[in-house]
Parts: structure tokens; sequence; C-alpha cells
């Protein structure tokens, strides 16, 4: 096998006039590009966004623009790899943060791409998916999921902040994606599944036979359960790793189609260097302060921070306080593709 191929150049002009004008273009000058050899060339680069530079930004955005004017008022937060006003912060997901301020309403709506919100700041925020009203508490993980309506408000007296993670470069680069709009929902006369129907992980509502669940019976993940859960676990787990996929509570499989998400716990001091794998991630800091080594670009992190790491990237993470972080990634997908892969360091 040839490690060096024959490059466009090489070619007489003559016969790249007559490809051209035939509609067709030869592959082996640009085959390294979509094949290369042992792993992928990614385009995304490590990125990191300081909580503390986009909060001033978002609130500003909240006296210079509306919400009927921005319908979303959201920063994306874009893959250095591709620069800024990109709508990814990897190949497969977008990152917004997003502001409502008091008394605010995002109008009804459903779209192809899935979300998901990770509440980063402020009280009174809710949800209201598929009818369910979602109280948003901060470092709660809030579904969307693709084809169910949604809509916001704001009961509170302070801007509530969440951080938008969506596949929409997926359904975008597939052209399936697109949005439909609707009057306000009605609501439901009680609280959120996570409160009633799957309070307890291992106990479901009783099944007749033949009824069906819900394909997403459950929206809302209160971030209080989340690290009570974590917190246990840390207890009992010796030097083991501490982390906790969210699962749909009927099936144990993954919540949404496309993007997965894993909560972590560091404890103080504590060292975490996890096999490459072929998913992308995201991480979002809940609580806590650190620093992490991605492909050799350092990190200094503290709560309520984002950052994003290439597939297969070398990461290194050290817990400077004990720490909870969300991991946002795409193995979902890679594992329906077929694809997803973990290799030791
Ligand atoms: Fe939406």
């Amino acid at each position: 096998m040839s490690e060096v191929l024959g490059t466009l150049e090489e070619l007489p002009l003559d016969y790249r006039a007559d490809m051209t004008a035939a509609g067709v273009a030869p592959l082996w000058p640009m085959m390294r590009n979509v094949l290369p050899h042992g792993a992928p060339h990614p385009v995304t680069q490590p990125g990191h966004w300081a909580f503390e530079a986009l909060r001033p930004l978002l609130l500003r955005a909240g006296e210079l623009t509306p919400v009927e004017k921005a319908e979303r008022r959201v920063l994306v937060l874009s893959d250095p790899g591709r620069g800024t006003g990109a709508m990814q912060a990897t190949a497969s997901i977008y990152i917004g943060m997003q502001l409502l301020l008091p008394g605010e309403t995002a109008p009804a709506h459903r779209h192809t791409a899935s979300a998901v919100r990770i509440i980063v700041e402020g009280k009174g925020g809710f949800t209201v998916v598929d009818g369910e009203k979602l109280p948003m508490e901060e470092g709660d993980l809030v579904l969307t999921p693709a084809g169910e309506w949604h809509d916001h408000g704001h009961e509170g007296t302070e801007p509530v902040i969440w951080l938008d993670a969506l596949d929409l470069p997926v359904l975008y680069t597939m052209e399936g994606s697109y949005a439909e709009e609707a009057p306000l929902q009605a609501q439901r006369n009680r609280p959120d599944a996570s409160q009633v129907e799957y309070l307890s992980a291992g106990l479901a509502p009783a099944r007749k036979l033949g009824a069906q669940t819900r394909r997403y019976p459950m929206m809302r993940f209160p971030w209080a359960r989340t690290e009570q859960a974590l917190r246990e676990m840390a207890k009992w787990a010796g030097d083991a790793p501490v982390e906790m996929d969210y699962v749909n509570p009927e099936t144990g499989g993954d919540i949404l189609p496309i993007m997965g998400f894993t909560a972590i716990m560091l404890r103080k001091g504590e060292k975490l260097s996890p096999d490459l794998t072929s998913a992308s991630a995201v991480f979002h800091v809940i609580r806590g302060k650190g620093r992490s080594t991605i492909n050799g670009a350092e990190v200094s992190w503290r709560a309520k921070d984002t950052f994003s790491a290439p597939v297969f990237a070398a990461i290194d993470h050290v817990a400077e306080e004990e720490s909870f972080l969300i991991r946002i990634h795409d193995r979902p997908m890679q594992e329906k593709l077929g694809y997803y892969e973990e290799r030791k360091r």
C-alpha cells in the first residue's frame, strides 16, 4: 500500500478540465482526507468557555435584545477548530448558553433535533415538555427530545441561565433539521415524572400487558438525586472512578438517540485519565475547581465552566477541590452506527 498518493497537479490540465465538465473528480488526491490511517483527523480543537466571561455577555444580551427579537437568547459556544460563529462545539454536539429573564416565555415549539438543558444559574425557570411542567433547578438535566413540544417560562425574580446541548450538527448535516411552532401548552396538574412515576431507581409503574410506555418516560433528572447517588457510590468505590450514566428508567438504555450524558464525581486531589474514545465530549462543571489537559492543552476550570475534547483526545483531569462534572458525548449515535471504540492509553 502506497503511503503517497498521486496529486491533482500531476494530471494534465485538459484531463482535469474534461473531468470538471463531466461533473466528476478523481478520488485518489483526496482519499487520505476522508480515510486517514489508524484514527480520524478531527477538525475539532479543545475549547474552554469560562462562565465568568460568558455571564456578563449574556446579561448584556438581555438588555440589548428583547426576547421577542431573539426568540432564544443564546450565545453559541463555537469549536475553536471551526472558528467563532461555528454552530458546533464538536462535530456532532451543539452547545449554547441561554438567558431567560423574569416573566419571559419562549413560545411552544418542537424540532427534529433533540435538546438537553443543564441549569447553570437562577431559580423559577421551568420547561413544559409534552404538557409536563419541569422545574429547572441548578444542575438539573432536562430533556426536550426530538418531536416533543416544549416551551419555557420563568416565575422567579432573577435571571435564569442554562446550557443547551443539541445534536443539531448531525440533523443539520443530514438536511433533517426543522422546527414547528404552536401556542403555549396546557400543563398537567401534577409534578413531573421524576417526582411521581420514577422516584426510585429500579422501580417503574406496573405495566399492563400490551400497554405502551412513553418513549421518553422521564424528562427531568434532578441534580440533588444525581449528586446523592454519586456520593453514595464514592463511599464504596475505593480508587475507582465515580461516574454514572443517565439512562431511560424504562429501558435502561440511553436517554436520547444521539447524545449521551455521564455524571462524574472527582474527589479532592483525584486524577482521572480515561481511555481514549471515539466519542467527542463537552464537559460542564456543576461544582468544584480543577484543571484538565486535553491533547496537551491545559484548561483551568471552575464551577459553571464548559470545556470540550475532540474524538480520541488524551484527557487528564485533576480536581483541586471536590468536583462534579457532566460529560456530554455522542456515544449513543456511534454505537448505533457500529463504530464506537475505546483504546487504552
Ligand atoms: Fe427548543
